[in-house]
């Protein structure tokens, strides 16, 4: 297959190139190369004559989204418009890259690929006007991803959860996590790999959820990065509503797939994963203990 991906210095890109490479003719497009929320610059879609496009870029730094809405929308409502429209009139696959943030978090239990979102926050509804948007191809995959980790760090928020958390704890930082939301932690090479499997067998179009397994709140995945790194920094629970954020998030927002089993697709458990991450970022050893 050709495929183009948007976005392509990004962490989860970073992930997809390194995984699609071996099989499939790539081509990887920059900020520099391609303006989403232009719609001329988006004609750089139809140079490569690709079978399918991957859209991972996104404005995606939730706080700020509050305070830029017509930032927000262009890039992820508008830009993804523009990428939906240029693969429709191609003949080309359309994948979008979404969120866990487009459901209101009152579930209690993972949202499944049915569930009916409902948005709380700028990022959440602007995502999902991406999500209305990529619907207009009917030949289109929307991708739901949570909590990502990946060695390239997110270029939108200046890095991860999981680095953040180590650079604070080796400045012997006091570091507050909240221990009141809960959700799936997610490495990009995993869901880079399924969605390499997804494209591959050609799954029906429509929506998936692709998180590893299980979830935590915040403080519990930066207790289990401590853990498995062998730090033992101070560390405090604290609740949502201490933090005085910006936006509004979601309680619980972990994800399950309920469609990806059927095809025999099942992401690990996201403790597995994050102990590989820190394998692959160089953190810790290959052979070392995970409990
Ligand atoms: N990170 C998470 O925890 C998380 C969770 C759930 C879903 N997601 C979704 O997953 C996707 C990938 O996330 P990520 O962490 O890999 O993000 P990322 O590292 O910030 O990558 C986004 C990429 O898109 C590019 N980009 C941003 N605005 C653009 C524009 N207007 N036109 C063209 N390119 C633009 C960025 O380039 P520059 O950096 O040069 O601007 C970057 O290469 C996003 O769609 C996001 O909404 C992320």
């Amino acid at each position: 297959m050709k495929i183009t991906i948007i976005g392509s210095t990004g962490q989860l890109a970073t992930d997809l190139i390194k995984v699609l490479q071996d099989k499939h003719e790539v081509t990887g497009l920059t900020h520099q190369n391609i303006e989403v929320t232009d719609y001329h610059s988006c004609l750089i879609l139809k140079n490569s004559h690709p079978d399918a496009i991957i859209n991972t870029a996104a404005f995606h730094k939730t706080d700020q989204c509050e305070e830029e809405p017509l930032k927000t929308f262009s890039v992820n409502a508008v830009g993804t418009r523009n990428a939906a429209t240029i693969s429709k009139e191609i003949g080309a696959t359309i994948m979008f890259v979404s969120t866990d943030y487009v459901f209101d978090g009152s579930k209690n239990e993972p949202y499944k690929e049915d569930d009916t979102p409902n948005p709380v926050n700028t990022y959440g509804i602007s995502k999902l006007a991406g999500e209305f948007y990529t619907k207009q191809n009917p030949k289109h995959y929307i991708i739901r991803l949570a909590s990502l980790f990946g060695v390239a760090g997110a270029s939108g928020k200046g890095g991860n959860f999981v680095e953040t958390m180590i650079t604070k704890a080796k400045k012997n930082e006091p570091i507050r996590v909240v221990d009141d939301m809960w959700m799936s932690p997610t490495y990009t090479r995993d869901a880079a790999t399924t969605i390499k499997k997804i494209m591959e067998l050609k799954l029906p179009f429509g929506t998936y959820h692709s998180t590893n397994q299980g979830y935590c709140t915040w403080f519990q995945f930066a207790k289990e990065i401590f853990k498995i790194i062998g730090l033992d920094p101070t560390i405090k629970p604290t609740k949502t509503h201490q933090l005085k954020m910006k936006a509004r998030r979601p309680r619980f927002s972990a994800l399950k797939s309920v469609k990806l089993p059927k095809y025999g697709i099942q992401m690990r458990e996201w403790k597995e994963a994050l102990h590989d991450y820190l394998v692959e970022k160089g953190r810790i050893h290959n052979d070392q203990f995970l409990e």
